[in-house]
């Protein structure tokens, strides 16, 4: 992912606003938040913090576990997966982001996907 990305979608305020929408509008999805069930809320903004800088080419300030690590056992389907990946695209069209950013987010979003889905 090309770093400038990052800047270009408006840097840390407009991530920050992308993470709280994101978050809104995945735990607001009843077939979603069995996932996140029992983790604090802190972690789900990690979380959100952690996929959005992924895919954006953010900065790389997370030392976490990697992506197969994070997710084995989760068994998350498919469809769920993309459902978030839709939510991701729809918010970041939302604040603007542009044809190329979107197309990049989505080659990531596929690249990711065998390290995420159960
Ligand atoms: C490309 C897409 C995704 C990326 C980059 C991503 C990134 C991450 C990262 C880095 C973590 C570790 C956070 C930490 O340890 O603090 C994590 C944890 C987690 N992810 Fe994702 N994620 C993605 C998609 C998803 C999807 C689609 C779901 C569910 C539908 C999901 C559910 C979770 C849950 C529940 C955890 C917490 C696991 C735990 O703490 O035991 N993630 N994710």
């Amino acid at each position: 992912m090309d770093a400038s990305f990052y800047a270009r979608i408006g840097g840390q305020p407009a991530v920050t606003a992308a993470v709280d929408a994101l978050y809104r509008v995945v735990l607001g999805d009843d077939r979603l938040t069995d996932y996140f069930d029992g983790l604090d809320l802190a972690r789900l903004k990690d979380h959100m913090v952690a996929l959005l800088s992924q895919v954006l080419g953010g900065p790389a300030e997370y030392t976490g576990r990697d992506l197969r690590g994070a997710h084995f056992g989760l068994d998350i389907i498919p469809e769920h997966y993309d459902l978030v990946g839709a939510y991701l695209i729809g918010v970041l069209a939302g604040l603007g982001a542009d044809d190329e950013v979107l197309t990049a987010v989505r080659a990531v979003l596929r690249e990711s996907a065998g390290d995420v889905i159960g």
